[in-house]
């Protein structure tokens, strides 16, 4: 894979779709130049969200954050281009709303950790796990002549 095809996963969670965010979100990694590889409105399984969220079974927040994660839809996208994972975390800001940096999704429209609006994923390893996790049907890549336009 080259760099520019570097893949991150980024969900939109249940509070963001709700507020009507989805589109915000989406046009700013579209602006920034990503390719949108995969997108979908969808209700995670707590089996799906407990895989998803493996690392984080023994923290007392875990329930918390399943039923958050369960009370609507989540917008589910995977971007590719260069630096995907690196920027993608950049972009969403801080985990914790209170120390996200301004301008950044997390800044400009969270306040609290249990509501941050956003996913995305914190390696590459990670991401493509992810992405297999939440596009079980598979992404399927195209290409793009206005990477001409993105890329020296
Ligand atoms: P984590 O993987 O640590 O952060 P990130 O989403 O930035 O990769 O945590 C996953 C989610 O769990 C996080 O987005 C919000 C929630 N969470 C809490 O509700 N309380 C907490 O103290 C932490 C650390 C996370």
């Amino acid at each position: 894979m080259s760099a520019n095809e570097e893949r991150s996963f980024i969900a939109v969670k249940p509070d963001g779709v709700e507020r009507g965010l989805v589109g915000e979100i989406l046009r700013r990694f579209e602006s920034r130049g990503f390719k949108i590889l995969a997108l979908k409105l969808t209700h995670p399984t707590k089996e799906l969200l407990s895989e998803h969220y493996g690392d984080l079974s023994s923290k007392p927040f875990f329930p918390k954050l399943l039923a958050y994660m369960q009370s609507g839809p989540v917008a589910a996208f995977v971007i590719q281009g260069k630096g995907a994972v690196k920027i993608g975390r950049a972009m969403l800001g801080a985990t914790n709303p209170q120390d996200s940096a301004p301008g950044t999704i997390r800044a400009d429209f969270a306040l609290d950790i249990g509501k941050n609006v956003c996913h995305g994923s914190d390696s590459v390893e990670s991401a493509e796990r992810e992405i297999a996790l939440w596009f079980p049907e598979g992404v399927k890549p195209y290409t793009r002549s206005v990477d001409a336009l993105i890329y020296e």
